[in-house]
């Protein structure tokens, strides 16, 4: 067993990829933290699992983050592994610019000269913001506490959720680009400095993957993902938990500020 009594806290777990991430290290043994804003979900789905708890917090706000941190320094004195995998797909800014592209599709397809997107321009700064706040801050925030309970132990290993639009820019969602790309960014600058710790450093950037976020989706959005991706479905959240256990793990051990993106050949870089 991998993880046997690691001490491993994963955001967002109470959902689609963070929820297959948990089941994932449960396996091998880890104790867990499942760290949601989601309280009801995320008791019921730690109560499933063999050595987890739940606990409710915002990674948006850096104090819900630092209490969260406090109480697994209370229950364990450590932290072995983060995840950072919480984040939302904008629910509302999504829905309209998915009912536009799918009109895009249909004026092609007759004959007409498609109309603009305009993603950009509809985005209110509330939707711009509460985007980076959860996605790029709560990545920060989770990543600094983890940090200073590694730093002590001298090893750790942290694992942050892009997406292929932090690699190509996706369509449409240009905060949600914005967003992931930065963690990337992020992701190397922390890789460099934390590895003189001990302590590594990767990136996941998977293509579409089914999860209650993605089925959220419309139908027509689905679809277009679909013939967009050249292995012709989307992946399971286990097959990118394995991903993240692996680079959790010591198999990864000279992996440091790595970005693996399973996407089923939507992009090959
Ligand atoms: N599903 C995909 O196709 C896909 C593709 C690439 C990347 N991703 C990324 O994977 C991650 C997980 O996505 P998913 O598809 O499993 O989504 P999901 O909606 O199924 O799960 C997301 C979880 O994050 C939690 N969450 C949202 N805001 C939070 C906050 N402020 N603080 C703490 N928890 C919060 C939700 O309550 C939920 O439990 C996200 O970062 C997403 O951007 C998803």
């Amino acid at each position: 067993m991998k993880f046997q009594d690691r001490i491993c806290v994963v955001t967002g777990g109470a959902s689609g990829i963070g929820a297959a991430i948990c089941r994932a290290f449960d396996a091998q043994g880890a104790k867990l933290a499942v760290l949601d804003v989601d309280r009801d979900s995320g008791e019921t789905f730690a109560r499933s699992l063999r050595g987890a708890v739940f606990i409710e917090c915002d990674v948006a706000d850096a104090a819900s983050v630092k209490r969260a941190f406090e109480r697994i320094a209370q229950r364990w004195d450590r932290t072995d592994v983060l995840v950072n995998n919480a984040g939302i797909v904008g629910r509302e800014e999504y829905g309209r610019v998915q009912t536009r592209r799918v009109q895009q599709i249909e004026d092609v397809r007759s004959g007409r000269k498609p109309g603009p997107l305009r993603a950009t321009v509809s985005l209110t700064d509330e939707q711009w913001r509460r985007m980076i706040d959860i996605h790029l801050n709560g990545t920060f925030y989770c990543t600094r506490e983890a940090l200073l309970q590694m730093e002590r132990l001298g090893q750790g290993a942290i694992v942050n959720m892009s997406s292929i639009a932090g690699l190509d820019g996706g369509f449409g969602n240009p905060h949600y680009a914005a967003a992931k790309a930065g963690i990337l960014g992020f992701t190397r600058a922390v890789a460099k400095e934390a590895i003189q710790q001990g302590i590594r450093v990767n990136a996941v950037a998977p293509g579409f993957v089914d999860s209650p976020l993605r089925r959220s989706l419309s139908e027509a959005l689905q679809q277009l993902q679909i013939a967009a991706t050249p292995m012709g479905r989307a992946a399971t959240g286990d097959e990118i938990a394995s991903l993240v256990l692996f680079l959790a793990s010591d198999d990864a051990s000279y992996l440091v500020g790595e970005t693996i993106s399973p996407n089923g050949g939507y992009l090959t870089i």
